[in-house]
């Protein structure tokens, strides 16, 4: 069992700490000579880290049988289109009405290049493309302090980096850095500083093209017009911009991002086709868990009907929220670590326009406008660029923002998103407008979060029950990975059940 473990990565090692052992994909080939063979998995759930279950077991074999309460799989992996509907939690019914060819993805939208979500990508055929995630073109807008038009973040980053860069260069002149810094480097310093922000000969900043133009550079005889109003130091700390640039230093949010071609959900549609259609049930939600030791039952109801499924393992790939509701008889540390695991709000308005306007007007081509407003992130779509119309998110909000907006209509969230991008965007954020589509993952049935609070990280002591299997029932999510709110942690995480399952079949 040992050697077993080894060789799909499980014993420990001396370099275990510094090197993560690679998944190893399982093959039909691991049972030859062995005398064992591929069991039989129920899995529960059908998002990403359920259908990865499914797929990287059904390589060896498995008989995997996929539960699904939804009437379509991928879980919060969610393309709406033209047609689609929904019904939230308090009742709000919607019918997307999108021009056909244009999607929102109500869920995960850009995807990191470090991410094994790519790699599922090229494994199953999903053609993939880049996702704008900052464009210095975008607008930033903070009207708490005083703004009353956006900035462009390329104005914005001119003059925070130019008077951080004339500050520090000053005060390094002065001496505040000889007891931190030899003579030599100082001057090294001073030279990145008058570099980094643009500083004139005196080491002082004085705006220039790096803010952008009224009139841009054109022929001979048109120079262009650099943007007038350069604000004094003072004025740019104020306005607050300073506090978006770090984002995009963020691990998990840097450029060049991406995101597949024709929406997210080719992503839950490819490993559908990869798991075989009948091997998913859909409108089948749990009823009840029950380890017998020697395998698992699983009741589910489906068009009003109770249904029972025995396996020989269980992965329960379900939101924690949810699991926690369903009856089992796992244990009370399955039960209490899944309740200390609390559900997150996040929501998204896609708002179809009859013109592209943001890219005729503005020119701006994909990428995010932040603001201090309750919509707090205001994305341009990354496709269909030039095309005749498309569709903006007028809102990514979390928490209590998301959540007020839950609580209106439909149309008044529509409303009041819009009236927020008018401040910014002026009257065709209202006049273009043809129609709107909002999606709150908190009042969306069956998932009831957009993503989920593990205090402590989750391998804290008290998540040990989710971390290991209890009897034959495996646990596996982005909830219980690092990267949570990711699909990477979903991936990742199946991963690890199906090895898991797979080592004890082949040493049972
Ligand atoms: N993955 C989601 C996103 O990129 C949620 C998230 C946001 C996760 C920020 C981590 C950091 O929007």
């Amino acid at each position: 069992m040992f050697a077993t473990m080894g060789a799909l990565g499980l014993a420990p090692t001396a370099q275990a700490a510094q090197h993560e052992e690679p998944f190893r994909a399982l093959r039909a080939s691991d049972f030859t000579l062995t005398g064992r063979s591929a069991a039989k998995v129920v899995v529960l759930g059908g998002g990403i880290a359920g259908l990865t279950t499914a797929y990287e077991l059904g390589k060896a074999g498995y008989d995997c049988m996929v539960l699904e309460a939804r009437d379509r799989t991928g879980g919060r992996n969610f393309t709406v289109r033209g047609g689609d509907s929904t019904t939230d939690l308090y009742g709000n019914r919607q019918t997307a009405r999108f021009a056909e060819g244009h999607y929102m993805n109500a869920g995960p939208a850009r995807i990191p290049q470090w991410m094994v979500t790519l790699d599922y990508c090229r494994e199953l055929g999903v053609p993939v493309e880049v996702f704008t995630n900052v464009n210095a073109d975008a607008y930033l807008f903070n009207e708490s302090a005083g703004m009353t038009k956006p900035v462009r973040y390329r104005t914005a980053k001119a003059d925070v980096y130019g008077y951080v860069s004339e500050l520090l260069a000053k005060a390094t002149n002065k001496g505040a850095l000889d007891k931190e810094l030899t003579a030599d480097d100082q001057e090294r310093l001073v030279d990145f500083l008058q570099d980094w922000g643009a500083l004139g000969d005196k080491l002082t900043y004085e705006g220039g093209e790096r803010r952008g133009y009224s009139a841009v550079p054109a022929a001979a005889g048109t120079p262009g017009v650099l943007l007038g109003d350069l604000p004094t130091a003072s004025q740019v700390f104020a306005s607050g911009v300073g506090r978006y640039f770090s984002f995009e230093f963020g691990f998990d949010q840097a450029m060049l991002m991406f995101q597949p071609v024709g929406g997210m959900d080719q992503i839950p549609r490819a490993l559908t086709r990869a798991v075989g259609a009948h091997r998913i049930r859909t409108g089948a939600a749990v009823g009840k868990i029950t380890d017998k030791g020697s395998g698992v039952t699983v009741t589910y109801t489906q068009g009003g009907r109770t249904k029972v499924v025995e396996a020989d393992y269980c992965v329960a790939a379900m939101p924690p929220n949810i699991l926690a509701k369903i009856p089992h008889n796992l244990g009370s540390g399955v039960q209490s670590a899944l309740e200390a695991i609390t559900p997150s709000s996040a929501a998204k308005i896609g708002l179809e326009y009859r013109s592209r306007w943001w890219e005729l007007d503005h020119n701006i081509y994909g990428g995010i406008t932040e603001t201090d407003q309750d919509v707090v992130h205001i994305w341009h779509p990354s496709y269909g660029f030039h095309g005749e119309r498309g569709i903006m998110i007028g809102y990514y909000n979390y928490g209590d923002d998301a959540d007020s907006y839950a609580k209106l209509a439909p149309k008044e969230r529509e409303k009041r998103a819009v009236a927020a991008g008018v401040k910014i965007y002026g009257e065709k954020y209202r006049t273009e407008l043809v129609s709107s589509f909002s999606h709150h993952w908190r009042q969306t049935p069956h998932l009831e979060a957009a993503w989920h609070d593990t205090p402590g990280g989750p391998d804290a002591p008290r998540y040990k029950p989710l971390n290991e299997p209890s009897g034959r029932v495996h646990f596996a999510g982005d909830w219980l990975s690092y990267t949570d709110a990711w699909q990477h942690g979903a991936f990742t995480s199946a991963r690890k059940a199906v090895t898991a399952v797979h080592t004890r079949v082949l040493s049972d």
